[in-house]
């Protein structure tokens, strides 16, 4: 009797505890409006530290010798979930879509110096199990609800998530998908790669980025001295839009507890927005990339996120990749990674 009690109890407050760590983990109530936050992620006080050394400019994916200044060191940038979907979904629209863009012209703002960033703390493992995590969330959530004790259960993890995603029908994108396209990489890496959402190739082989704009994503990792499956690369959205369009923000929203849920597990020490949708799904800012891009921002309050231009983008504009690669040396930097010499 005494045994079944203390059972009962023990249950009640692991479950109690999973219900605490997966809204801390999740965020579940948006981004704090605090800045210190982002300060504080990046490893450096609001007022610390100075405009880094002037560096040798490095050759990046595209032999670009000059990149561009990285835009102002990412204060009080932050807009909350419920701005989501005021953006229009015209794909045609260089801020919108994957399939867009010729920028905005840029405002001329003045650049706050970039702060030296460092990794965030890790934050504490919680002594629960996934089965202790809340019922009634969606699975995708509880699985990934106390963090992995193993890249093995990552792996397994991630992978019943997958699962759950290859049978899901939570938005019409179901109808029209060939394969639903969950991921490809590490999923031990420090650097998370989030796009927009399949296009027609990565409907065909159920891999995200392995079209055109797949392989110049390729040639951007491997400039930063990675290579392609080092690295973990997703989308906000995990079947194929329509004819390449935006995604609507009902369908993002419905997608997005699985793009939550790996980056829980993943738990990179940065992610890169691969454009406006991107930064849409991760933070629910309506700002257009153009303006955010190079501007660090947060993600729940803990992973630094480095907006930057999407890759289909830069076939259609060359020229930004200068900027690009300026945001890519800005995460490097932020890494305590180098560009490599690619002379
Ligand atoms: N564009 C994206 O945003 N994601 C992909 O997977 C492919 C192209």
């Amino acid at each position: 009797m005494v045994d079944a009690l203390r059972e009962e109890l023990a249950d009640l407050t692991a479950s109690v505890r999973a219900f605490l760590e997966w809204h801390a983990m999740t965020g579940a109530d948006g981004l704090p409006g605090d800045p210190s936050a982002l300060h504080e992620a990046l490893g450096a006080s609001p007022s610390a530290g100075g405009p880094p050394a002037a560096r040798r400019a490095e050759r990046g994916f595209a032999g670009l010798d000059a990149p561009a200044a990285p835009r102002g060191g990412g204060g009080a940038a932050f807009a909350p979930p419920a701005q989501r979907g005021a953006a229009g979904a015209s794909p045609a629209h260089p801020e919108q879509g994957a399939s867009a863009p010729h920028p905005e012209p840029r405002a001329a703002e003045a650049r706050a110096p970039a702060q030296p960033p460092r990794a965030p703390e890790p934050s504490p493992r919680p002594a629960v199990s996934a089965a202790a995590a809340p019922r009634a969330e969606p699975a995708a959530r509880a699985i990934a609800a106390a963090q992995p004790d193993t890249p093995e259960e990552r792996a397994a993890r991630l992978s019943l998530i997958a699962e759950e995603v290859r049978t899901c029908q939570k938005c019409p994108l179901h109808e029209g998908r060939t394969h639903t396209v969950f991921s490809r990489g590490d999923p031990l890496s420090e650097i998370v790669f989030v796009g927009e959402g399949p296009g027609a190739e990565e409907d065909q082989q159920g891999e995200p980025f392995v079209g055109a704009a797949g392989q110049l994503l390729d040639k951007m990792i491997a400039a930063m001295g990675y290579h392609r499956d080092g690295v973990y690369i997703c989308n906000i959205v995990k079947c194929r839009p329509p004819k390449n369009r935006k995604p609507e923000p009902a369908e993002m929203a419905a997608c997005s507890p699985y793009l939550a849920s790996q980056l829980a597990l993943i738990k990179p020490k940065v992610i890169v927005a691969l454009g406006a949708t991107a930064v849409q799904g991760l933070i629910g800012t309506t700002e257009g990339i153009t303006k955010l891009r190079g501007t660090w921002k947060l993600y729940k309050g803990s992973i630094p996120i480095m907006p930057t231009f999407h890759p289909a983008y830069l076939l259609r504009q060359p020229s930004a990749k200068r900027e690009v690669w300026s945001d890519l040396k800005e995460v490097m930097r932020h890494l305590g990674k180098s560009a490599p010499d690619r002379g």
